[in-house]
């Protein structure tokens, strides 16, 4: 779908590593190209038309955020760096007051590190316990798992929409509904699942998400926290500085702004907001379902033609929209070295989820991770590299 709008595609690549970033469409890069060229100034300060232009465009990403995954209220999107910035503001600027020693904090094994490491320092710095939801036969979250780690001491349960390295999607109404049963608040990984399909975070109820805005064909280095407001309210800035507050004197009297402005100090990634605005409607001129589609389609094609390779061990028990594999024999990364002479971008390695590995047995794999713009043909390519293995390993020499 779409292939004309990504400039990258003209290199004669054969991109697989959406997982990691996604490649953006000219919209996007001629709209951070325009916020540079013709009205660069700061947000939220000047009296000036540009700087006037330049609150509407980033105030008017905010609102197209909150549509895009229905927040009930502007005040509920805060601009971060990223799915990772986003996470460690939960942990640190809410559980971290919120939780008290001895209560509970339940992951998953397949999380990224993003979701993991904010959580492991918390519950050192706090005396909290960390506990894992079992995943079932197909490496996925079970609610009969979910339900057999929940104890009175559960406070939060923290876990990916879609995971990176095998792309099993949680059923997120059901964990949350159970959560919310058992007075359990609920953090929402959705860097790799806000991209992909959609996320009312009404209808799943979730209390808090992050996602950052380079996988869904924005920019690098901006993402969004979206927490309840009357959970967001509770939230401690761990920025303090300029743009955050409304007053200050020289007695220490600090009086904070309201949100959402009040979590965003200093000067803002405003190019990368503005450009996460521009990607935003690209994907709602797709459709979101859409995407899904297409891209489990070819996941699918992907997931038969691999099984069919008997030197090929896929880990996915089921075939989904990213894929991680093996040829028997050869370490992951060659792989990946040996696909990037034929212009083939993939992943190999242990993808950020370190922890993975004790659930698969299997440390480090490539991975494939798919999206709208990839095609049957390009998997056709891949699958005919990856069918020689004698090809595979006189290439390695
Ligand atoms: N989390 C990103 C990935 O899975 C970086 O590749």
């Amino acid at each position: 779908m779409n292939r004309e709008d990504f400039p990258m595609l003209n290199n004669n690549l054969i991109y697989l590593d959406n997982g990691a970033t996604t490649l953006k469409p000219n919209v996007v890069i001629n709209k951070i190209m325009e916020y540079y060229s013709s009205y660069s100034a700061n947000a939220h300060r000047g009296d000036y038309d540009i700087s006037l232009r330049v609150d509407n465009e980033y105030e008017n990403t905010r609102d197209l955020v909150k549509k895009f995954i229905n927040a009930a209220s502007k005040n509920e999107i805060v601009f971060t760096s990223g799915t990772t910035e986003s996470l460690n503001m939960i942990a640190f600027g809410f559980f971290k007051n919120y939780l008290e020693a001895g209560e509970e904090i339940l992951l998953t094994k397949s999380e990224h590190a993003s979701n993991i490491l904010p959580w492991f320092k918390l519950a050192k710095d706090n005396q909290l316990k960390i506990k894992y939801i079992e995943l079932d036969n197909n490496y996925e979250v079970s609610i009969e798992n979910l339900v057999k780690e929940i104890t009175p001491n559960t406070r939060v349960i923290s876990l990916a929409g879609i995971t990176n390295v095998l792309g099993d999607v949680r059923p997120l109404k059901d964990i949350i509904r159970i959560a919310h049963d058992n007075n359990i608040l609920v953090v929402i990984d959705g860097a790799q699942c806000v991209p992909h399909m959609r996320v009312d975070v009404r209808n799943l109820d979730i209390d808090f998400l992050a996602f950052s805005a380079h996988k869904m064909c924005g920019p690098t280095g901006v993402g969004v926290l979206y927490g309840k407001e009357e959970l967001l309210e509770k939230l401690e800035p761990h920025n303090l500085g300029g743009g955050m507050n409304e007053s200050f004197d020289n007695l220490n009297e600090v009086y904070l702004k309201p949100l959402p402005t009040r979590l965003e100090a200093g000067t803002p990634n405003i190019a990368g907001v503005i450009g996460l605005g521009a990607a935003i409607e690209y994907i709602n001129k797709l459709g979101i379902a859409n995407i899904r589609k297409h891209e489990l389609e070819l996941g699918k094609y992907l997931f038969a033609e691999l099984n069919n390779i008997r030197h090929i061990t896929i880990v996915n028990k089921k075939p989904s929209s990213t894929i991680a594999f093996n040829v028997d024999g050869i370490f992951a990364q060659d792989v990946a070295v040996y696909l990037n002479k034929y212009n083939i971008c993939v992943r190999a390695g242990n993808h950020c989820a370190k922890i993975l590995k004790d659930e698969t047995g299997v440390k480090n794999t490539v991975r494939i991770s798919l999206y709208f713009y990839n095609t049957k043909e390009e998997i056709n390519k891949l699958v005919e590299l990856l069918k020689d293995k004698n090809k595979i390993l006189e290439e390695m020499l």
